[in-house]
């Protein structure tokens, strides 16, 4: 097909095509990954239907769009007692979109509160240099109370999945270290995977008041409340995990200066975990780290994600000496950053 036929094709997808993650952000309130998980077999629409609570008529117009997108698997059977019957099964994809695992990530993004607007640009939204005096909004404000609740459960499954590539491709840098201190660490989980993959290694989660009031007992770790603008208590290394693209360059600035103060100038680290955006090249990642850029700029008011250029400006204007980047097979990448 020529390249205008195509348009003509494409441009269907625009007017007409449904948000796939709006769809799939349905399937997940449903349950039907784990429904169909537990039955550890292809199901009939029936058997799924009542497993999940839903009408055949309305799952079934859901599951053939799903499936068309590659979601879940549509087999037909040639099984004697139900020739040409339908079934379906779970793909590698949507395994991962369990509540437990990456589901949590799409019930968020999906939330009503995430939004893009021609009037939030014209404003400035996502210019994200300067420190704005309302940047710290959605730390401080409950949207309404049960989307508050799944951003909670959000922020658990994310630590999870990023602790997980952190502790799988970058063991070595935690080596020989006594202390580290997790700021923004939310309710300590990735420190308490830190702290269970390095025995040797005494966390602390750092984290504001109200958030650490709520927190979990977790062995080797101790729960600190406070503010990063003020200080950040002391330790060895301290890891800054999905923070600082919540926030201009300005207030990064303050935030790594204050992280700076908290380590040794000899020995000490900064260990950053977040996405590195790069411009030139792409690879299998390249789209959801675009994808997170957009979330961010639309759910904050003035972070965003950086390239490695724009990362080293951040560090050079905070006083770090040097700094290694370590890329991953994943979507966040790790920089080291030395007093
Ligand atoms: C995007 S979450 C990241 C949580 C966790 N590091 C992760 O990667 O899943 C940002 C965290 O920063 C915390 N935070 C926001 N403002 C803070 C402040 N002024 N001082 C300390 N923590 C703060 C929030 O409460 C939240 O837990």
């Amino acid at each position: 097909m020529d390249k205008e036929a195509q348009a003509g094709v494409d441009v269907w997808k625009y007017a007409l095509g449904f948000d796939v993650m709006r769809v799939v952000k349905c399937a997940i309130e449903l349950g039907i990954p784990e429904a169909l998980e537990s039955h550890g077999k292809p199901i009939s629409l029936s058997d799924l239907s009542s497993s999940v609570g839903c009408p055949e008529i309305s799952l079934h117009r859901i599951m053939r769009f799903l499936t068309h997108h590659g979601i879940f698997e549509k087999q037909i059977t040639d099984a004697p007692h139900y020739p040409g019957s339908v079934f379906y099964a779970q793909t590698p994809l949507s395994r991962l979109l369990s509540r437990d695992n990456m589901g949590t990530f799409v019930l968020v993004q999906a939330g009503p509160e995430f939004g893009l607007t021609a009037k939030d640009l014209k404003a400035g939204k996502g210019s994200g240099v300067e420190a704005s005096p309302d940047e710290s909004i959605i730390w401080n404000m409950v949207i309404d109370k049960e989307y508050d609740k799944l951003f909670q459960e959000f922020l658990g499954c994310h630590a999870k999945v990023a602790t997980s590539a952190v502790i799988d491709n970058c063991s070595k840098i935690f080596q020989g270290i006594g202390t580290v201190v997790d700021v923004g660490g939310h309710e300590g989980t990735a420190i308490g995977m830190l702290v269970k993959a390095f025995p040797w290694i005494r966390g602390i989660n750092f984290d504001l008041p109200d958030v650490v009031s709520g927190a979990p007992l977790l062995q080797g770790v101790d729960h600190v409340g406070g503010n990063m603008f003020e200080s950040v208590p002391k330790a060895d290394a301290v890891m800054l995990m999905w923070i600082l693209h919540d926030w201009s360059d300005k207030l990064c600035v303050d935030i790594l200066k204050k992280c700076k103060e908290a380590i040794a100038t000899e020995t000490g680290k900064v260990i950053i975990v977040e996405a590195v955006i790069d411009e030139e090249g792409e690879d299998e990642y390249t789209g959801a780290r675009l994808a997170l850029d957009m979330t961010i700029m639309s759910s904050t008011v003035n972070g965003k994600e950086r390239t490695a250029k724009e990362w080293a400006q951040l560090l050079d204007a905070a006083g770090f000496s040097r700094y290694t980047f370590h890329y991953m097979k994943a979507i966040d990448s790790v920089i080291e950053a030395y007093p």
